[in-house]
């Protein structure tokens, strides 16, 4: 069987090289975006009607709905589904930013939740879910705000107890990435420490072909990170600051 996958934020960097990756697999797509040109300048390119899209804010509540109504009147069934639309911004710039946190949760959060939902009784039975997470899910950090990283920490303890739940019937996947080197990372003209938006997307397909519970890349940025927590407050948080400092050079250069 030829899969069929949902995959939202297919617009830029990951999603959209991962949906590339997965029509050259020959995966038929359904995509998941609110610029509907760049939707609509992906499927002038893709052969055979294999790629279709729902132009949408996924941070609306009536957001899924379109999907499902979509999906349904064609017919689309995923087997696969990769929650990968997110937004970072910085919601600690002058105190807390409630109205941006709360934006920041409702896509990378409540919006995964939402899809889950409402797909769960639509999908078959062996349907894998995977939740694109992130490093920032480890610690926090003030230069990035609030909202980033607590929501992709919600994302990873919602998955994990989602598999609790479901693991008879669904696969539910964390994919967590240290910076990739695309839209969302600050750091892009300097890659240090960065993973190629290609390896992104292999790691994805990994998850897609193994379906295990977690995946983490790079492995040796995260072991670093759980390891340094582990460390007294007052060293660790010492050797986290040596590291951001290091990376705001990197940033000015
Ligand atoms: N880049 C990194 O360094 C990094 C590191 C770790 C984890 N990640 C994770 O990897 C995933 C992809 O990151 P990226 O760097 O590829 O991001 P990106 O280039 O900024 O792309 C984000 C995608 O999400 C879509 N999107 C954002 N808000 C949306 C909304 N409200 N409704 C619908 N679509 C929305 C955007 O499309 P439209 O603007 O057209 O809506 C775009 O296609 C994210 O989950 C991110 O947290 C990234």
């Amino acid at each position: 069987m030829k899969s069929k996958i949902l995959i939202t934020g297919v617009t830029s960097g990951i999603g959209r090289s991962l949906t590339i990756e997965s029509l050259k697999r020959g995966y038929h797509v359904w995509g998941i975006a609110r610029r509907g040109s760049i939707l609509r300048e992906i499927k002038k390119n893709t052969k055979k009607n294999k790629f279709d899209f729902t132009s949408t804010d996924l941070s609306q509540s009536d957001a899924w709905e379109k999907i499902i109504r979509q999906i349904k009147r064609k017919k689309f069934v995923p087997n696969i589904v990769v929650f990968n639309a997110a937004i970072s911004e910085d919601d600690l710039k002058d105190g807390i930013d409630l109205n941006s946190t709360r934006d920041i949760f409702e896509t990378n959060y409540f919006s995964v939740l939402d899809g889950i939902e409402r797909l769960l009784p639509y999908v078959k039975k062996d349907t894998q879910f995977i939740g694109i997470s992130s490093i920032s899910a480890l610690k926090g950090n003030a230069r990035e705000g609030i909202g980033y990283s607590g929501s992709k920490s919600s994302l990873n303890l919602a998955f994990e107890t989602l598999q609790q739940k479901y693991s008879k019937n669904y696969h539910f996947t964390i994919v967590a990435f240290g910076p990739v080197a695309t839209g969302m990372n600050p750091y892009k003209k300097n890659q240090f420490l960065s993973i190629s938006e290609k390896d992104a997307v292999s790691l994805i397909n990994k998850a897609v072909d193994e379906r295990k519970q977690r995946y983490e890349k790079p492995i040796f940025l995260f072991l670093f990170v759980k390891i340094v927590k582990l460390l007294p407050q007052n060293i660790s948080n010492l050797m986290f600051s040596v590291i951001e400092n290091l990376r705001k050079k990197l940033l000015e250069e």
